[in-house]
């Protein structure tokens, strides 16, 4: 508890430039949160050093990634925000975390397992111990809460599995956060292979919608993107390219994906 408020903690990797997803699955979420916490955003640089950088270029998109989070709306004066490299406890606290984590919990995070399968021939420690440089990070302001995506709850489950065996031995000493995910846009998936979530370092361009794409290539790669051979508007797990599209447009036009489902029938019958 920070002046009343509850602690928050999130953060972003600088591996690459945001997508739809990072904004509708996490920085979306984040503008309207500080009123009810205490916010504080990381660009986590050091997560991103678990895959091959030029120090250069990752210093110049952690830039870039910082004032993405201003131009979305986080206020400086009432989030604190900052690069993870430049607060050494991260660092520090996580090799203490490592001597309280077991392997057979991270041989289980599936993100390894995909990550390492894309970078076969740089799979290293830090590729493994990931999850815990993400628990030190959370850990380290005890934070409450921590915005995220579904796809990084396995980590947040990891993080209060740490905390809580930490607490057993030594007493109170970590808050145990709660994860908080948005209702809609907590998974968007890639626009050519709907079954594999949207990714920043995916390597198929018209896979993401980059938040700095130009509006033609916006469209063109909608216009491109994987669907089915039938012409329904469903909400359906049988149908993953068109349920991708309704999850976005009900996400960004703040509707519900029954409203979409909707608005796009009577297109239909009108056309
Ligand atoms: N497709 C997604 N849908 C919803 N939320 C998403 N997030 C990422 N992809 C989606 C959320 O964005 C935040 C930032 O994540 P990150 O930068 O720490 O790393 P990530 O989850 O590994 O994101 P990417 O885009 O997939 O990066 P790369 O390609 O480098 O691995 C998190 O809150 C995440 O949940």
């Amino acid at each position: 508890m920070i002046d009343g408020k509850k602690t928050l903690f999130s953060g972003m990797q600088a591996t690459g430039n945001l997508t739809i997803g990072n904004y509708l699955g996490a920085l979306k979420n984040w503008i309207t949160l500080d009123e009810e916490y205490q916010c504080f955003y990381s660009v986590v640089d050091l997560h991103s050093i678990t895959v091959r950088q030029d120090p250069a270029e990752l210093r110049k998109r952690a830039r870039a990634l910082l004032t993405l989070y201003i131009a979305a709306g986080l206020d400086p004066a009432k989030n604190c925000i900052y690069y993870q490299s430049h607060v050494s406890a991260h660092a520090e606290l996580s090799w203490i975390l490592n001597c309280f984590t077991y392997m057979g919990e991270l041989n289980r995070m599936t993100q390894f397992k995909d990550k390492s399968a894309k970078h076969a021939d740089n799979i290293n420690a830090g590729l493994f111990t990931y999850p815990v440089l993400m628990a030190a990070d959370i850990l380290l302001f005890q934070a409450d809460v921590v915005p995220v995506g579904i796809d990084q709850k396995q980590h947040l489950e990891i993080t209060r599995d740490i905390a809580e065996r930490f607490n057993n031995i030594y007493g109170d000493v970590f808050t145990i956060p709660e994860p908080y995910i948005g209702k809609v846009g907590a998974k968007i998936m890639s626009l050519q292979e709907p079954d594999k979530k949207m990714s920043k370092s995916d390597e198929n361009l018209n896979a993401s919608i980059y938040l700095m794409d130009d509006p033609d290539s916006i469209i063109r790669k909608f216009k491109r993107a994987v669907t089915d051979s039938d012409n329904q508007i469903i909400y359906s797990e049988d149908k993953p390219g068109i349920r991708n599209l309704i999850d976005i447009y009900s996400s960004v036009m703040n509707l519900t994906t029954d409203e979409v489902v909707k608005e796009f029938d009577q297109r239909q019958i009108i056309y």
